[in-house]
């Protein structure tokens, strides 16, 4: 029954909005005109303050029966009741026909406080965006970063997801179980189950228990039918998380290992990598799109090397199987080749000899790949590389017994 009067709230605050109205109109038109209207001011004013007080008392219990109480919910409380307490003076003036002059100044902080009350509960039901709508803050996006080494792991990666996917119901307009997460303060300071984060230990930190659970879980945050996070974003606020979720330190600092970089790279490099080109670039034609389409539906990711320039900056992180129509695309837009990343035990001798005519190539890492001697000759010819990582490959192994130098 409680609740059932709560949730009667947004249908009541209409009642007294309206009166009050109406009450405000009439009393300007009889102090304008000279019209006199008293009888009926009083009656409409003593009708607009018992229904703004049924108005609070709703509105109360709806508050209580919910978990959001943010600032704005006291504030909209606290402007509701001075409206209700000032409405209930002015009506008491008009019955004493006291202070003409006091009642014409009540009766525009009637309005002001109307506007601002009624302001405060539309931002409550519809959200922060739905009068003025901001649409920045209604797609934010992930910003791109350029230095991952130097980003900060909080501000720059952390952050802005709790902000794109937490912060509408944590946030300074909700705090669903009590939480906000829009800030280091209210994020140490946990929610209603306590500490939202243990330093260093994922399996205590409610928000990492939350984002990892199924999503058919009802404690699974965010709620099943909200923007889910991705799994690397799961993958880097545990990270985070794990390595003493400071709010300070930069990626460096961390010591990404293995197991996160992927992770890491792939926010810098799905973001588009806008190269400084000191030199200029050598022009090449474009790559065949048809190619590009094929590796790109295998999970190579293929950028352009900078604006403007037809030559390719390709990465093999997120490709798990190469197969031959991958080979064949790579060595389609081998001639368009600036830098390329194909790590990992999948990457073969095959891939080396697909992109042995790729003349622009000046970057290449074939670290921890399964490639061989056989690939040592193919690389041999490639005399514009100016740099490569074998770090972890059979030749490299063997370039330590042999002293002869590979470039
Ligand atoms: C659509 C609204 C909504 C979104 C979006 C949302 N949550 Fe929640 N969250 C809730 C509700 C409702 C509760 C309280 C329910 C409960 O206690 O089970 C809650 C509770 C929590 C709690 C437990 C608080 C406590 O101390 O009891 C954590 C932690 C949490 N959310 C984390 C997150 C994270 C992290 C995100 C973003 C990835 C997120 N939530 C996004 C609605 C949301």
């Amino acid at each position: 029954m409680i609740d059932f009067i709560g949730r009667l709230h947004p249908l009541l605050v209409h009642l007294p909005i309206g009166i009050l109205m109406i009450g405000l109109l009439l009393f300007w038109r009889s102090k304008w005109r000279g019209v006199n209207t008293d009888k009926a001011t009083t009656f409409v004013f003593l009708m607009a303050s018992v229904a703004a007080m049924l108005s609070c008392v709703s509105g109360y219990l709806l508050s209580t029966s919910s978990d959001e109480y943010g600032s704005l919910v006291i504030d909209h409380r606290n402007a509701a009741i001075l409206l209700t307490v000032v409405s209930s003076v002015f009506w008491w003036l008009l019955v004493r026909q006291f202070q003409p002059l006091l009642q014409l100044i009540l009766s525009l902080i009637i309005l002001a406080l109307l506007v601002v009350t009624g302001h405060q509960g539309g931002t409550l039901t519809h959200g922060e965006s739905f009068l003025w709508r901001n649409d920045r803050v209604v797609d934010a996006e992930i910003p791109v970063i350029k230095d991952i080494e130097n980003a900060l792991v909080y501000k720059d990666i952390v952050a802005p997801v709790l902000s794109q996917k937490c912060v509408s119901c944590h946030g300074p307009n909700k705090q669903k179980g009590k939480l906000r997460l829009d800030g280091q303060e209210w994020i140490l300071k946990g929610g209603k189950s306590g500490a939202t984060i243990v330093a260093g230990n994922i399996d205590a930190s409610e928000i990492i228990k939350r984002i990892v659970l199924p999503p058919n879980d009802e404690d699974h945050m965010p709620p099943k039918e909200k923007g889910q996070l991705s799994t690397q974003q799961v993958k880097l606020i545990q990270w985070w998380v794990q390595k003493g979720a400071s709010f300070s330190a930069s990626v460096q600092e961390l010591a990404p290992d293995a197991v996160i970089q992927p992770a890491l790279n792939a926010l810098m490099q799905m973001a588009g990598t806008e190269v400084a080109v000191s030199a200029a670039l050598p022009e090449v034609e474009a790559a065949p799109d048809s190619a590009i389409t094929v590796l790109k539906s295998k999970g190579v990711i293929v950028i352009p090397i900078a604006q403007g320039s037809n030559l390719l900056n390709v990465n093999f992180i997120n490709c798990t199987a190469i197969s031959d129509s991958v080979l064949t695309a790579l060595k389609a837009i081998a001639p368009q080749l600036y830098w390329l990343k194909a790590e990992g035990p999948l990457v073969k001798d095959e891939l080396v000899e697909a992109i042995g005519n790729a003349k622009h190539l000046k970057r290449l890492s074939l670290s921890g790949s399964g490639i061989t001697q056989k690939s040592q000759q193919v690389l041999k010819r490639m005399t514009q590389l100016k740099q490569i990582n074998l770090y972890e490959t059979l030749i490299e192994e063997k370039k330590k017994t042999d002293t002869t130098k590979l470039f």
